[in-house]
Formats: structure tokens, sequence, C-alpha cells
């Protein structure tokens, strides 16, 4: 028998113009007055939300409700191995904020609350999860958005060769930001920046500061020569285009972060051949035998990659974690939930790490697939705004004010298809620094960026 679930029964497409459905609002309150006792009866709270459904087509979450409906998104989350600390969420209500000038000043809060340096009383690189909760889409209405994929992402730039320095993966956003006015260094881990849009004012750059973006240079505990690849990353992953969705509402603007498990670094990140390509790199420097698949060079490269991101993350004191720890964590979810009575939601091509899969224990078996709200969508408009960085036709593009009804509601079975790699041309091997150069250049400091003035 199928269940119903992402792969069978892909969920139907958001439509920004339709009315909330009443009927979610009501599943999704009696869950959570059921679930949070203090919060009183539900009869009274729905005939409220019934009401205000009817006069405006939709309804606001108190605090508590939004709080509850946040974490529930992330528990729900099919894709994340680290749903362990769901309870643990931070909440921003971040709903009064208008103006693009207002979003980011709340964006950069969120990072630094996230990388712990918001406050005297915590170190940097304390990661902890956090979402920042924008004003909810009104029916019919343009709503704000951030075209970025990630509030950190790297810049990638085609040079006259084919090749690309940075994120290859970032390209097409990068030339885009380029086309707006932005200027980045050139380099190959260049921040890029956060295009914010606004009914009012259309999209609109800002640049992060640097105290809101922790990162960590890459080293290796026993390959000396590793630093001098200049290899570096950011250590708070924040997830800054997906929908959150709670009881038929629709956030659009609700960047999330937790801590980066290392294999997302060190195994995809750094390694895809459609993203850094630093495997055939660093076998060489192994000195590895690459005349041939079987000699395991790329496992052995994976292994090496993946301990210097773990070690150099440790060392710098910023919060990470291994793929067995995760495994084991998400096992431990797993059980809560059993006893809690609830299925854990979970799409194994994501839970499992893409190294050493059945050396973990979430390899080793199988999982109930559905798909619950509250949750998270990436819908193909988000998806395509972040990977060009522009709308399908900027020559015919519509007044901003327009901008929110151009949806272009696809089936949303395009989201559901696993971030894998998409077969594309390889990008030139990246290597920022010649390593058998006699002149080691100069190192990247393993300090961390400066840290948050104290002020939240
Ligand atoms: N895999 C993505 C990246 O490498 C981040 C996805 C979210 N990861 C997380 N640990 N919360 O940037």
């Amino acid at each position: 028998m199928t269940t119903p679930g992402y792969r069978d029964m892909p969920p139907e497409a958001w439509d920004p113009q339709a009315p909330v459905d009443f009927g979610e609002a009501e599943e999704f309150l009696r869950m959570c007055y059921a679930d949070n006792g203090k919060m009183g009866p539900v009869e009274p709270r729905l005939a409220v939300v019934r009401a205000q459904i009817a006069a405006t087509g939709t309804y606001g979450h108190t605090p508590d409700e939004l709080a509850y409906g946040a974490r529930i998104a992330w528990r729900n989350s099919s894709r994340c191995i680290g749903r362990l600390y769901w309870r643990s969420l931070v909440v921003l209500d971040r709903r009064r904020a208008r103006t693009p000038e207002e979003i980011f000043a709340l964006v950069v809060r969120h990072l630094c609350m996230a990388g712990g340096t918001a406050a005297a009383n915590r170190e940097p690189g304390a990661i902890r999860p956090v979402i920042s909760v924008f004003p909810q889409a009104q029916p019919g209405r343009p709503y704000a958005r951030i075209w970025n994929d990630q509030l950190i992402r790297y810049a990638g730039y085609r040079d006259v060769n084919g090749g690309v320095t940075g994120d290859p993966r970032a390209v097409g956003f990068t030339e885009s930001m380029r086309d707006l006015g932005w200027r980045g260094k050139g380099d190959a881990f260049d921040v890029l920046p956060i295009a914010i849009e606004t009914p009012s004012e259309g999209v609109r750059l800002f640049e992060l500061p640097e105290r809101a973006v922790l990162e960590v240079p890459l080293a290796h505990p026993e390959f000396g020569w590793f630093a001098e690849l200049g290899l570096r990353w950011h250590a708070v992953p924040a997830i800054s285009n997906m929908r959150l969705t709670i009881g038929g509402v629709h956030y659009p603007l609700a960047p999330f972060n937790g801590w980066y498990m290392g294999t997302e670094i060190g195994a995809r990140n750094l390694a895809d051949p459609e993203r850094y390509n630093m495997v055939p790199v660093v076998a060489r420097m192994m000195g590895l035998d690459t005349s041939k698949p079987n000699t395991l060079w790329r496992d052995r490269v994976l292994v090496e990659l993946n301990r210097a991101v773990l070690w150099s993350f440790e060392r710098a004191g910023v919060k990470i974690t291994d793929h067995h720890t995760e495994s084991d964590r998400f096992l431990a979810h797993i059980r809560n939930e059993g006893r809690a009575g609830r299925e854990v939601p979970a799409d194994w091509s994501w839970i499992v790490p893409p190294m050493s899969g059945s050396a973990t224990g979430v390899f080793h078996r199988y999982y109930h697939e559905a798909d619950q709200r509250p949750n998270f969508y990436l819908d193909p408009d988000a998806r395509e705004l972040a990977t060009k960085g522009h709308r399908a036709h900027p020559a015919s593009a519509p007044a901003p004010q327009d901008l929110a009804r151009e949806q272009h509601p696809a089936p949303q079975g395009a989201h559901h298809v696993p971030d894998r790699p998409a077969p594309t041309q390889r990008s030139a091997p990246m290597v920022p620094t010649q390593p058998t150069s006699p002149e080691p250049r100069t190192l990247p400091s393993p300090t961390l960026r400066p840290a948050c003035p104290v002020r939240h």
C-alpha cells in the first residue's frame, strides 16, 4: 500500500490568491490546543478564526500558535536528519517588519543570534536553531520575500575559459546580482548580497556586515598543505526561500537555520563536481593513484576532506556534528516520537548521509513517507529566483507591486526532486592557490570574524 507522501502524491501547489482553508486552520488549531493545555479551550478560538477568514480571507496566529506551528513544521521536515531538538527552535516573531531596511536589520540580528555572536554571555560559534517569521501572505496581495536560497552563500564567477571561481551553483544568481549593481571581489569565497523584494520597493540588495558572517578557515589535523588550499566555509546554514505554512496561513519569508553536519560541506559543497570540485585537487596533493576508480581515491579523499571540516570547526569552537552522531540522534528522535504515539515522516534519500551510508544506523531501515503540515515548501518560482536571480522574462518584468501575482504555480512535484547534482558540465578545478609553490601564500587567519556588538 502506498502512503500518501511526497513521492506518490505531491502536495498541491500554493495558490497565493486563495483564501485560507478553514479545515486546515481547524486541524492545526485543534492539535495546537490539545498539545498545549495552558492555551485554554479551542472552541472559542475556532469561532474567532472562522469569522476572521470569512471577513478577510485569512487569520492571524497568536505568538504562541506561531511558535508551536514553526516547531511542528521543523518536526515534519522529512528531509532533515537533525530534528531531535525540534522543541528548542528559537522563534522570532518579525511579523511587524515592512520595509527592506527593517527586514535586513532583522536578518542580521537572526544571523548574530544563530551564530552566538549576539550576546555577551554566549560564545561565538555556539550555533542554535532559529527561525525569523516575517509577515504572512494575504490572499491575492503581493508579499515580501528573499530571493537567495540561503542567507549566507558564496558567489560564483564564470571566467573566459568557462571555469568558475567560487561556487558554480551560484553563477546565475551572481551574474544577476552584478546586473543589479553589486560588485564582488571576485574571490572563491565572496559572500553574496541579500536580495530583498518588497511590494513597495521591488528588489533591493544588502551587503551582510562581517559580524553577521561567522566563517571557519579549513585545515587538516595531519596534512599541513591543506590550509594552503585557502578553503573556508560559513558556520550557519540558513535557508531563506522556503514557505512556512501553518494552519492554512503562508509565510513566504521565514528564514531558519540549524547547525551543519560535516558531510554537507565536506562531501557535497566542497566535493561535488558541480560545486567546488576539490576531490581531484586533494587527491593530487595526497599523492593518490587516480588512474583508475578502483583505487578508491575518491573515497579516501572524501574521508580526509570531512576530517578537515570537522577538525577545523571544532578547533574554531564552532558547533558542527558528524554524520554518525547525527544518525544516532535521529534514531533517538524516532524512539521519542514513537513513545509520544507519532510516526516520523522521513525521506531515506535525504536522511542517509552522502558518504559511508551503511556505516550509519539511519541507512538500515525504511521510513514513514508522509507530507504532514505545518511544513516548509520550496515553490517553483522561489527555486527559480534563487537559481537565476531574476524571473523568467526580465524584459517584460511587471511593476514591483505586481510581482507577487506573477506566480507560476507549477505542479509541486518539482520540489521533491532530491538535492542531487544535476548532470551539468563540470567546472574547472578551482585551486585557490598553487599548493606546490615554494612560497606558501599567507594563510587565512584561523580566528573567527569579529563578533556582533552586544546590543540585542
Ligand atoms: N546542505 C545545505 C548546505 O550545505 C544546508 C541545508 C540545511 N542544513 C542544516 N544543517 N540545517 O549549505
